[in-house]
């Protein structure tokens, strides 16, 4: 069998049988646009487009669940127009059913949201699937890895934190690994079809022990907007 995986304006899972039995899959790289410039974040999408980029990672934080505060649906509609790369919208804000279709209208794609956040996440979840967008869970380090499980059924996509959030540029903390090859392997036990990403740290190590852990995605913000090119360090992460 061969898996490829050519992602669209939206996310695309193709995949193709024949008699060799050879996997080929690529791993999606999400730059996180935290760490870009945000006085000119149009260039900067366009930037990490051009050098390759699968997705735009985009942190939300409210001051409140984290403590930061970011950007929100006025900026992302404000900068939708300046990529066609889907907009992977990870929201680090308490209760945030009340915002979700703020966020849908103004151009995410998909949607992740935390598990530890106040609320009511199974709603939020619900929202964004009732939006016609991808779903995802987020999980902090020091969270217990079945706290996902709940939340496995309903959402295509799980966002491993692999640093505390709030801010770009910390270490990244390796005891999250087992939960990217736990949650690969419930998502296999149960027939469901998600993906998963890692958050925080990410870097030329740390890549390769995610990938080789079961991630599909990888996001990284410090590790490439410090790179002139970082075209050279997305495709090698493609082919990882
Ligand atoms: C942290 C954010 C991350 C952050 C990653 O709260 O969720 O997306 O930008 O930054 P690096 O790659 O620098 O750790
Ligand atoms: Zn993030």
């Amino acid at each position: 069998m061969v898996k490829l995986r050519y992602i669209t304006s939206v996310l695309l899972d193709i995949t193709i049988f024949n008699p060799s039995s050879i996997s080929v899959t690529m791993t999606i790289v999400s730059p996180s646009m935290l760490s870009s410039d945000f006085s000119r974040l149009g260039e900067e999408l366009v930037r990490v487009e051009k050098a390759g980029a699968d997705w735009a990672h985009l942190d939300v934080m409210d001051g409140m669940f984290v403590p930061n505060i970011t950007f929100g649906p006025p900026v992302i509609k404000a900068i939708r127009k300046y990529s066609k790369m889907p907009f992977d919208a990870h929201l680090m804000i308490e209760d945030p059913i009340r915002y979700i279709d703020a966020f849908a209208d103004a151009g995410c794609d998909m949607i992740t949201v935390h598990c530890e956040a106040k609320g009511d996440i199974h709603g939020a979840i619900a929202k964004i699937k009732a939006k016609g967008l991808k779903a995802g869970i987020s999980i902090n380090p020091e969270t217990e890895v079945t706290a996902l499980e709940e939340f496995l059924p309903e959402v295509e996509l799980v966002l491993v934190m692999t640093v505390h959030p709030g801010f770009g540029g910390q270490s990244f903390i390796s005891d999250c690994v087992p939960k990217i090859s736990w949650v690969k392997e419930w998502a296999k036990k149960n027939g469901r079809e998600i993906l998963v990403s890692v958050d925080g740290g990410v870097n030329a190590e740390t890549s390769k022990t995610c990938v080789d852990a079961g991630a599909d995605i990888l996001v990284a913000g410090s590790y490439l907007f410090k790179m002139q090119d970082m075209s050279p360090t997305i495709s090698k992460w493609h082919r990882s």
